[in-house]
């Protein structure tokens, strides 16, 4: 072999053995090292950063708030002298970013070249554990970075939540695009790379120190370089940068994680960084325990369960309200509109019929006091149980023309509503309740003296004549009693439950007869001939 032979294999050797371990060249201004996997390399790690069985290093892992770092252990003489300029320099790198949840993302990651390896001052979240929010922006930083960034953080303009930065002092990028790549074999066309979940992907990042052009080039690990770097910049480099710099990588994570792993470095001075082995860098690992998927197994069901029963609850409500607050109406009622009460109403004004708010009972119903939500108005309602469907519609028209009756010792009826088997009348709520709780002393009343006895006669006997001879419609009472007497606020006697003598043709009150109206009450003739005069 010659020597000439032996120089060329000797020189090619270090490109050839792209190894665990790298090739270092002593060169101070050839400087070169090419990783693929990270085993037993030397590189110094904080933070949560590791190196896993495989190899790659993972900056971050799922834990809130925290930064990773992984730097190359010794820095690297970009000036030849103190007042020298940088160097050319050219790196590469293969990378992924793994999300545990889906679309919920990490903060990003950051090639970076800086004075220092120490980032116990930076912060975590939008920081990158690069800066804090003093030192951004300022020159003493000597930081150039690329950020490799997955959220938009306005603050520092971020122009997506999928973006590639040139970053130099600051996390407000100097030039940034969305991240991507030109694909050689279509003419350059502008590929989308979402940095998330995309698997491996190679960046190189250039710097011509003759000419302080800065370019940054994506594409999928695999793809041949694009000819077009996806980020261009003129920066002099040489105003930033330390004699010697330490060069690695950062990251963190903010409330969301993800995991920042990289699979393969190569760095080079004054010449094109060695070429990574896309065969050989180790596989992402795989999240399986907590990937997208199995989440979503676990999320799906539940929210379907949950939207389910929300429905069903929904839709249980709605029918019972329907059923609750359910009525009868027919077409022959329409004209009776204004006279017509909501069930629903009459079920608020009563406290849904509560037995607190019962009055009384009579022979056909109970009697419930209320006050009308709208009117704030006090009523008394009376239920009424009614089966035959025959003379509701004539029961109804009197109901309503009784409503027009006016008068002083008369109990004003309201109207009505119907439901199924049922028909509620709502009069005027009469205060004091009815006569015959005076008269068979009932306890806790008082007894009535002969003035207030004969006010009431006195009243009776002017309602008996309103409704017998003074309103257009003569209307016979027929069932004039005690309890059908009833005393407003100053205790003048009222006639109430008059004409209702149709439906009570069914009535069961024992005190009722089938003649309709209570013995002992009614003109004889009456009880004798079952008809008036
Ligand atoms: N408008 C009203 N204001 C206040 N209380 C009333 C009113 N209407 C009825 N009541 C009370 O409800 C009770 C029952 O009245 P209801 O008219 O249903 O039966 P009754 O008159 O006692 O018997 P019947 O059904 O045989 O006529 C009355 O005794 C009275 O105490
Ligand atoms: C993630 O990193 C943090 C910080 O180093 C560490 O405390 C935590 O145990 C790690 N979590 C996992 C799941 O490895
Ligand atoms: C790792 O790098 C450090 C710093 O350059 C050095 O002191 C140490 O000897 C190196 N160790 C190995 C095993 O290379
Ligand atoms: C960071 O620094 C840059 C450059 O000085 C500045 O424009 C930007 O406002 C700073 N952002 C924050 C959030 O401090
Ligand atoms: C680049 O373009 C070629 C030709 O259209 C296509 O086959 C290839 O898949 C593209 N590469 C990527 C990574 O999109
Ligand atoms: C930079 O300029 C020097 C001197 O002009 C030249 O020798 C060198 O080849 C140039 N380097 C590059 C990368 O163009
Ligand atoms: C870059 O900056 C250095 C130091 O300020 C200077 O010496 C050098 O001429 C500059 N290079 C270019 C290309 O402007």
């Amino acid at each position: 072999m010659t020597t000439t032979s032996m120089k060329l294999i000797l020189s090619i050797l270090p490109i050839l053995i792209v190894g665990f371990i790298p090739e270092l060249s002593t060169g101070n201004d050839h400087r070169q090292f090419a990783y693929t996997g990270f085993t037993n390399s030397n590189l110094t790690l904080d933070g949560a950063a590791r190196i896993t069985s495989t190899g790659v290093i993972e900056l971050t892992n799922d834990t809130a708030r925290i930064k990773g770092h992984a730097v190359y252990p010794s820095p690297l003489r970009f000036r030849l002298s103190p007042d020298g300029m940088v160097q050319s320099f050219s790196t590469s790198f293969v990378f992924g970013i793994l999300s545990s949840f889906g679309d919920i993302r990490g903060h990003g990651f950051a090639f970076f070249i800086g004075p220092s390896n120490d980032f116990t001052k930076a912060f975590s979240i939008q920081f990158l554990g690069l800066f804090n929010s003093i030192n951004n922006g300022s020159s003493v930083n000597q930081i150039f970075a690329i950020e490799l960034d997955t959220i938009q953080n306005t603050e520092f303009g971020d122009i997506d939540n999928n973006h590639v930065g040139i970053d130099i002092n600051s996390l407000n990028s100097l030039r940034s695009n969305t991240a991507g790549f030109y694909n050689n074999s279509k003419n350059g066309m502008f590929t989308n790379l979402p940095l998330i979940g995309s698997g491996p992907i190679q960046t190189w990042v250039e710097y011509d120190g003759n000419t302080t052009q800065i370019s940054v080039t994506l594409a999928p690990l695999g793809m041949e370089k694009p000819m077009w770097p996806l980020l261009s910049l003129t920066f002099n480099l040489s105003t930033v940068l330390k004699e010697e710099s330490y060069i690695g990588f950062s990251s963190s994570t903010g409330l969301t994680t993800g995991h920042h792993c990289v699979l393969g470095w190569s760095f080079v001075m004054n010449s094109p960084a060695p070429i990574i082995d896309s065969t050989k860098v180790p596989k992402l690992p795989y999240l399986g325990q907590r990937s997208p998927s199995k989440l979503l197994e676990i999320i799906l069901p539940i929210a379907s369960a949950v939207l389910v029963l929300a429905i069903g609850t929904v839709a249980v409500i709605l029918v019972r309200r329907h059923l609750r607050y359910k009525e009868v109406h027919e077409d022959w009622e329409v004209e009776y509109g204004p006279h017509r009460f909501a069930y629903k109403d009459l079920y608020r004004a009563t406290k849904g019929f509560s037995s607190k708010n019962l009055i009384g009972i009579g022979g056909f119903g109970r009697v419930y006091k209320g006050i009308l939500p709208t009117s704030k108005s006090e009523v008394a309602v009376k239920r009424v149980s009614y089966s035959s469907k025959q003379g509701i519609k004539q029961f109804v028209a009197e109901v309503v023309s009784m409503g027009h009756l006016q008068h002083n010792n008369v109990v004003k009826l309201f109207g009505y509503c119907r439901r199924k088997g049922e028909l509620l009348l709502v009069y005027d709520y009469m205060e004091n309740g009815s006569l015959d709780k005076y008269l068979c002393g009932e306890e806790g009343r008082t007894t009535l003296d002969w003035g207030q006895r004969f006010k009431i006669i006195k009243g009776i006997a002017s309602g008996l004549l309103y409704l017998h001879e003074e309103w257009d419609k003569v209307v016979i009472h027929r069932d004039v009693k005690p309890n059908n007497v009833l005393l407003d606020k100053e205790m003048n006697g009222r006639l109430g439950d008059f004409g209702l003598a149709r439906l009570y043709d069914h009535g069961t009150d024992p005190q009722t007869t089938h003649v309709v109206g209570t013995i002992g009450y009614l003109a004889p003739e009456l009880v004798h001939r079952g008809h008036v005069g």
